[in-house]
Parts: C-alpha cells; sequence; structure tokens
C-alpha cells in the first residue's frame, strides 16, 4: 500500500460528482425554462413547486430504467479495461455503433436502409483502424510493463478483491474519447503486475457496447415519444437523480464505502481529477442535446470524429506520429459520415437533361 496522504482518488467519488454537476447544470436549465413561462410576480414557491411535479411526473421513475444502464456501462466499462489492454478495449467498444443502430430500428423503429447500414459499417471499421495508432503507444507501454497504474486509482491489489476492479477510472474518460489524456498520463505510470482475464475483459466490453446502444436509444425513445413532452433538461435531472442514488449506493457506500471512511471523500483530488470530472460531466450534457436534437446514430459519427480530433491534439502535443493506417481510417471514418449524411438521390448520378428544339 502507498503510504497515507498518497492514495489515488476513488473513481465512485468521481463518478458521483459527475451526476452532481449534471444534475445541477439540469435543474438550473429547468428552472430557468420553467421560470420563462411564468409570469415575472410569480412566488419561487410556485417555480419550485412546478420543478418537484416535472421532475417526479407520472413517467419520471421511467428515466430509472437508462441510469441503470448508464451506471452498469460504466461498471462494465471497469471491468474491461482492468481486464483488458487499452487497443482490445477501444477496438471492440466500437461495436455500440452497431448496436446503436439495431437498437433504433427496433425500439424507434427507424430506417436505416442499404446506404445507412453500409456507411455505420465502413464508420467501425474506419474508427477501429483509426484506434490502433493511437493506442500504439499505449499497447507497448501495456506489453512492457502491464496496465498503467492509473487505471486502478487505489490499488492493482485491491482488483482481486473488488468486482474485477470495478475502481478503475471511467475509461471513456481515458481512452476512447480522450486518447490525449491517456497517453500524456500514462508516460509517468510505474510498472505493475495486475491480474487480467481476456475473456472477462472481452465480454465485459462487448455487453458494455451493447448497454450503450441499449441506455442511449432507451432515454431517445422517453425524450422523443414519451406523452408527457418533458423537456431536456427536466429528463436530465431525471436521468442524474436516478444515477446519483445509483452511485452513491453502488459506488460510495457498497463498492468503496470502507475505502472512503477510512482516507475521506475527496482523497488523492487534484486539478487534473477535477478537470476530467468536469469534461466527463460537460461530455453527458452535449451527449444529451446531440440525442435531443439529432439521435444516438449521429452522437456515434460525433464521437469517432472526436477520437480522430484527440489524435490530431496528441500529434501535436505528444509528438505522435501520422501513420498511414490513422490515414486510412480516418478516410473511412469522413466516408461513412459523407454516405451517412448525404441524401440518397445524391449518391446517384443525375439523369442526363435533355434538350428539345
Ligand atoms: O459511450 P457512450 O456513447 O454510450 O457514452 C454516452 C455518455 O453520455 C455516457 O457516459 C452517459 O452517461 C452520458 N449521457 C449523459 N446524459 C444523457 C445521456 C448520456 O450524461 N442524457
Amino acid at each position: 500500500m502507498p503510504p497515507d496522504g498518497d492514495h489515488r482518488y476513488f473513481t465512485s467519488t468521481a463518478v458521483f460528482l459527475n451526476e452532481v454537476i449534471k444534475l445541477a447544470v439540469s435543474l438550473s436549465l429547468a428552472m430557468y425554462e420553467t421560470s420563462t413561462t411564468l409570469a415575472p410576480s410569480t412566488p419561487a414557491t410556485v417555480l419550485f413547486e412546478q420543478i418537484y411535479n416535472g421532475v417526479f411526473s407520472s413517467d419520471g421513475w421511467f428515466l430509472a430504467g437508462p441510469a441503470a444502464l448508464y451506471t452498469l456501462q460504466n461498471l462494465l466499462q471497469y471491468v474491461a479495461v482492468g481486464n483488458l489492454d487499452p487497443v482490445h478495449f477501444q477496438v471492440l467498444y466500437q461495436v455500440k455503433i452497431l448496436t446503436t443502430a439495431v437498437f433504433s430500428v427496433i425500439l424507434l423503429r427507424r430506417q436505416l436502409g442499404l446506404k445507412g447500414w453500409i456507411s455505420l459499417i465502413i464508420l467501425t471499421v474506419g474508427v477501429c483502424i483509426v484506434s490502433l495508432p493511437s493506442s500504439e503507444k499505449a499497447a507497448e507501454s501495456f506489453l512492457l510493463h502491464g496496465v498503467p497504474d492509473h487505471f486502478f486509482p487505489r490499488s492493482k491489489h485491491e482488483l482481486g478483491q473488488t468486482v474485477a476492479g470495478a475502481s478503475i477510472p471511467e475509461p471513456a474518460l481515458h481512452l476512447s474519447k480522450r486518447s490525449a489524456t491517456y497517453e500524456g498520463i500514462a508516460k509517468d505510470m510505474p510498472p505493475n503486475d495486475p491480474i487480467m482475464n481476456f475473456s472477462v475483459g472481452v465480454s465485459a466490453v462487448l455487453i458494455s457496447a451493447v448497454v450503450s446502444g441499449l441506455a442511449g436509444v432507451y432515454f431517445e425513445k422517453l425524450l422523443k415519444e414519451s406523452s408527457t413532452n418533458a423537456s431536456l433538461w427536466m429528463r436530465n435531472v431525471q436521468l442524474s437523480f436516478y444515477s446519483l442514488i445509483a452511485a452513491f449506493l453502488g459506488g460510495c457506500i457498497y463498492q468503496d464505502g470502507a475505502g472512503i471512511r477510512e482516507h475521506g471523500f475527496f482523497e488523492g483530488y487534484n486539478k487534473v481529477v477535477w478537470a476530467a470530472i468536469i469534461l466527463q460531466a460537460a461530455g453527458g450534457l452535449l451527449a444529451s442535446l446531440v440525442i435531443r436534437d439529432a439521435d444516438n446514430i449521429v452522437k456515434n459519427f460525433a464521437t469517432s470524429i472526436s477520437i480522430i480530433i484527440s489524435f490530431v491534439f496528441s500529434v501535436w502535443i505528444f509528438n505522435l506520429a501520422v501513420t498511414t493506417s490513422f490515414l486510412i481510417g480516418t478516410s473511412l471514418v469522413l466516408l461513412a459520415t459523407y454516405i451517412y449524411s448525404v441524401p440518397e438521390r445524391k449518391l446517384h448520378r443525375p439523369p442526363a437533361m435533355r434538350i428539345v428544339s
């Protein structure tokens, strides 16, 4: 064990604070939204009553579903990162692009057509190829030293004691969406020898990809097809409310309760941890805006492009080399985005105009 005062942060506290920030922002925006529908002289108690009724409206508890799914997705990602190297994690997690499309067809009766499916397959292949070079350093570091220690915020020995490392930080934070952060931190990490189980890791990341698709589409369905017509911010308040309960009971009490009691809630916090929590919360709120104004499939295009952008930043900040596979992967992602967004008729050559004299 590291000496007292030299502990890493508890990830359950970070997940909890992430939900607190999302709840605070969503509640403020929901209150602002509601206040614009009331007369200026309306007492504040009426506003609070309206918000309370909105949050606990008849179908408000439906959001417990996506909240539980997102919590499960988080937990599975920690298990996956604890048992897989970053490259396998990043590549396999892209299956979520296809699972999201399948759930959109089943639950939202969305018609994708051949053009849609082809573009999604190209996108999945492209983002997998892009993920390989961006994780090369990580893979190298993994082969030499094992999984970087920052995946084990407390102690790698806890991995065997908790559910395969449920205290590993949000992988999306360091890997799929923010590989630049990962590359930056990984360099400074000491070697270690964690217990890894490849098949557990593969199963966890694949189930996590399925849960990601289901959670996102479930949230979208409640947002767009519910009869109560609750606004996005009201839905986000409901989602954060139930996620907060899950994060507190499951994470801060059950998973890390003993450690938090011994070392304190904010043990190991520094500016980087706070920045990561704030970025994660901002990312979640932006994802919900994209789901409202577009949909989950478009959100996956956006996150794929964000992986490319984060690699470009890694090239700039960490002097990573631009590889051929990165260029091929990026071209495929851009091609997929073009095919998906261009109207069907534009893909076919228009018939030649006949000039009748
Ligand atoms: O990997 P994936 O695309 O499924 O991640 C979506 C992220 O967006 C999750 O971390 C989820 O917690 C977040 N989200 C959110 N609020 C929503 C919808 C999604 O914070 N309303």
